[in-house]
């Protein structure tokens, strides 16, 4: 199993990653302890999966996620935004690295930048991002947080397909965690991400495998 570059289709409309015999090439983005990062890798080992890791890219040095590509003894590129001139240089920089490993898909997995113009015209139905909430609740930084303060009862994690919004992307998967009442930010947190790997493996990998649409919005699997 494998993919095909996307090809764009009618206004609207967007197909990618089509099988054809090799794994989809993943690059994956991260900022932080990259544990999403991680299931991605674990799956990968899996030629089944139909997807593997084959580079991984930061904005800032010094984190588990870069050192679980290491250990991983995958390439890894790292651009922060304060060694650009301009936050549009970043964006040129980081889609050129993304490109030079040629992805199918690139997995924006606690990546807490937004990517500019250059990058969402370079991968363009190409690139899903994983929020730890419910969209449309919730977008930013603080999504656990400002569900526990508004009091929800139920809360989770969106994969989807990112556009040029605050996590706004027409919406790939979401799963449920219920909101305990003795949650803190930190433990909401935890539980969501434990919810939120297994969703990432098993979405991206149905992309891979079985290529997916995005038309109104609406994103399906099988082309
Ligand atoms: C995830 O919950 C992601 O959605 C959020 O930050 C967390 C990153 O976790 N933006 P990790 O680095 O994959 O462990």
């Amino acid at each position: 199993m494998g993919a095909a570059a996307l090809t764009p289709g009618p206004v609207g409309s967007l197909s990618g990653v089509a099988p054809i015999g090799s794994p989809a090439r993943l690059v994956v983005l991260v900022s932080g302890a990259g544990t999403n990062l991680q299931a991605l890798l674990d799956a990968g080992s899996d030629p089944s999966y139909g997807a593997r890791v084959v580079a991984v890219g930061a904005d800032r040095d010094g984190i588990e996620g870069l050192a679980r590509a290491h250990r991983a003894g995958l390439p890894t590129f790292v651009h922060r935004v304060s060694d650009h001139g301009t936050r549009a240089e970043w964006d040129a920089a980081l889609t050129a690295s993304c490109r030079s490993h040629d992805p199918d898909l690139v997995v924006l997995a606690g990546f807490m930048k937004l990517v500019g113009t250059e990058f969402l015209a370079a991968f363009e139905g190409r690139c899903v991002n994983t929020h730890p909430a419910l969209s449309p609740s919730f977008p930013g930084v603080r999504g656990p947080a400002d569900a526990l303060d508004y009091g929800v009862k139920v809360t989770g994690a969106t994969l989807f397909v990112v556009d040029d919004g605050v996590d706004t992307g027409p919406i790939v998967a979401q799963a449920v965690v219920p909101v305990e009442d003795d949650d803190d930010v930190s433990r909401l947190h935890e539980r969501i991400k434990v919810a939120e790997r297994a969703m990432l493996v098993a979405n991206v990998g149905r992309m891979a495998r079985e290529g997916y649409t995005v038309i109104d919005r609406k994103v399906r699997f099988g082309l």
